[in-house]
């Protein structure tokens, strides 16, 4: 895998009026992809990549600032395993992610959108099963996590209800890697919402 080192920005560069497949040399090189779409601090995509130096870890998110900040970090301690994307989720999933490419995607915490006039504003709107699932390779697991009820009914039903994907049990991550939402909810003793699923096989139409 090519090293990130000092000066060497982490950030891949994505033209959403392109299709995918311009910059992506990187998703080629060896090791499992796993994607953390809407990676805030970054605090996970930093514990993941030094547990696991051999798989490849991008995280995904539109904030920009908050790429760059994980950036100087990835950069300032020559992390290889890392690369970023300053992107809209859907548009990252349909037209940057290479096709049948990735082991796991994580979703944790993504922004609930509680009032309904908002619902569309979520990364879990639309088509985003379809997405999913073309991005991930067979057997490739999604794992979810929220601190909100009934966005996870929504996301639970929205995935139980597709014969592509199948439910798991739902993963526990050790402290360290745990994101800066968990913690903050764990630390206020409230309840996160956590499921996973792993895609099947085609649907098949009867
Ligand atoms: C509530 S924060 C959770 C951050 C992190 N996953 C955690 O658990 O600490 C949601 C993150 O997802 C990003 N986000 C929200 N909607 C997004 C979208 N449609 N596409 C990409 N990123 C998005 C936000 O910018 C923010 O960084």
């Amino acid at each position: 895998m090519p090293a990130a080192s000092e000066n060497v920005s982490a950030i891949l560069q994505f033209d959403s009026s392109v299709s995918h497949g311009q910059d992506d040399a990187w998703f080629s090189t060896s090791g499992a992809l796993e994607i953390d779409l809407g990676c805030g601090s970054g605090r996970f995509l930093l514990a993941r990549a030094a547990a696991f130096p051999s798989v490849k870890l991008l995280g995904i998110d539109r904030m920009q600032k908050r790429i760059r900040k994980i950036d100087r970090m990835v950069t300032r301690m020559g992390i290889a395993n890392i690369r970023l994307l300053h992107a809209e989720a859907t548009e990252a999933l349909r037209q940057f992610v290479p096709a049948s490419s990735t082991s796991v995607l994580y979703v944790f915490f993504p922004d609930p959108w509680p009032k309904r006039r908002h619902h569309r504003r979520r990364v879990f709107s639309g088509e985003p099963v379809d997405a999913i699932h073309r991005i991930l390779v067979p057997e490739g697991a999604l794992h979810i996590a929220t601190d909100h009820r009934d966005y996870f009914e929504f996301i639970v039903e929205l995935f139980r209800t597709d014969s592509r994907f199948c439910a798991v049990p739902a993963i526990e991550l050790p402290e360290e890697q745990k994101t800066d939402f968990e913690l903050d909810f764990l630390n206020q003793g409230l309840p996160v919402w956590r499921c996973s699923f792993l895609k099947t096989g085609p649907r098949i139409d009867m």
